[in-house]
């Protein structure tokens, strides 16, 4: 017998209906319904629609992650759920659905934070976090830099996004370019066929004057307008543009920026490893220029494969897991979503 938690978590913080089952670090079932075809429609995530298709995929998405991993219900430690951040209507599908099988199961519930549990995903590839982290996250709703002392209780926000995230930056981009919704994996492939350095798009807060005061902080809303307002002058002129080098430089600027902050993050916090999760970790680019930076400092970076750096239910059980495993408390039942849940509460 293993001693080791079985822990079902489930997401539905946004666009995707995630249901993961985890023995301590280890992945068992990662079952997961999207809704996102239904929003690329409308050019973004429609909340109401998110909710809508939460409740048809819930109990189907639950019993495909059962199958999976060969388990059923009745055999889980504790059940974990997304509290917050996130669109509330979708995030109370989850945490309704959780409460029940809690109730119905008598199991211990854990509402945890979505933006930790990006990073407790790593455990489940690389196994237990190197305490203190940092973390970078980078997605559709967020990009903020973590200091994680202890992951199962302690998380210190020390910078994020004063507008854009850097998903939405890409989305935004993307559709300037007439590339589709989501554009960040349309960006990552046509970008491989320009040049980085074509076009020297901006590069937000990082003036001697804004590190002052926004040293970790990210800003993507400029760039997006300078890129929108450079291909309007080509096209008014009449030149012609080309899509790959459009998409190579404006990449280039976000993930020189996240990465020059995410490692003066590392060095001037004396942290040896960076993890790195969220839709964005997913980028190519990204993935190569961060390596290259902090090979450089002697700061080892961890980056989980693609499919576990976009929402899923694997990190929700994952976090979950490791708070089993270091002995917090579970939940209060009577908990609700909370769509601006703070990064310090990772559990609610
Ligand atoms: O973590 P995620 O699945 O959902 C949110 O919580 O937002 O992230 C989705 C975001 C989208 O903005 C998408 O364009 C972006 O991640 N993304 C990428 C890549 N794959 C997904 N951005 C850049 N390069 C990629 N390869
Ligand atoms: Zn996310």
């Amino acid at each position: 017998m293993s001693h080791e938690p079985l822990v079902l978590g489930i997401e539905t913080s946004c666009d995707e209906t995630g249901v993961g089952i985890v023995r301590g670090h280890t992945l068992l079932a990662d079952s997961i319904a999207t809704s996102v075809d239904l929003h690329a429609y409308y050019g973004g995530v429609v909340p109401e629609l998110a909710s809508r298709m939460h409740l048809e995929a819930m109990v189907p998405t639950i019993k495909d992650a059962c199958t999976k991993a060969g388990i059923q219900l009745k055999d889980v430690d504790a059940i974990a759920v997304t509290g917050g951040p996130g669109l509330v209507g979708a995030l109370l599908v989850g945490v309704a659905a959780a409460k029940a099988l809690s109730m119905a199961l008598d199991k211990p519930l854990y509402g945890v934070n979505h933006l930790a549990a990006h990073v407790a995903v790593d455990t489940l590839e690389h196994g237990a976090l190197p305490e203190p982290s940092i973390a970078m996250l980078v997605s559709g709703g967020h990009s903020s830099l973590l200091h994680v002392p202890h992951l199962a209780t302690t998380v210190e926000s020390l910078g994020a996004t004063m507008d854009d995230a850097a998903g939405e930056a890409f989305d935004k981009v993307a559709r300037v370019l007439g590339l589709g919704f989501p554009g960040g994996p349309a960006i990552d492939r046509i970008a491989r066929e320009g040049s980085f350095d074509a076009i020297d798009f901006p590069r937000g807060l990082t003036s001697k004057h804004d590190l002052e005061n926004h040293r970790f902080d990210f800003s993507f809303s400029g760039l997006k307008t300078a890129v929108a307002r450079w291909v309007e002058i080509q096209e008014r002129a009449g030149n012609h543009i080309s899509v790959p080098d459009v998409a190579a430089s404006f990449q280039e600027a976000v993930v020189d920026v996240l990465t020059r902050k995410a490692i003066d993050a590392c060095v001037t916090h004396n942290v040896e490893t960076l993890i790195i999760g969220g839709g964005v970790a997913a980028n190519s680019r990204l993935r190569h220029v961060v390596m290259e930076r902090a090979a450089k400092h002697n700061i080892t970076v961890r980056i989980p494969r693609p499919g576990l750096c976009t929402d899923n239910g694997a990190m929700v059980a994952a976090l979950g897991s490791v708070m089993v495993s270091a002995g917090v408390e579970p939940s209060d039942p009577l908990f609700g979503a909370d769509s601006s849940l703070p990064i310090e509460n990772v559990r609610i």
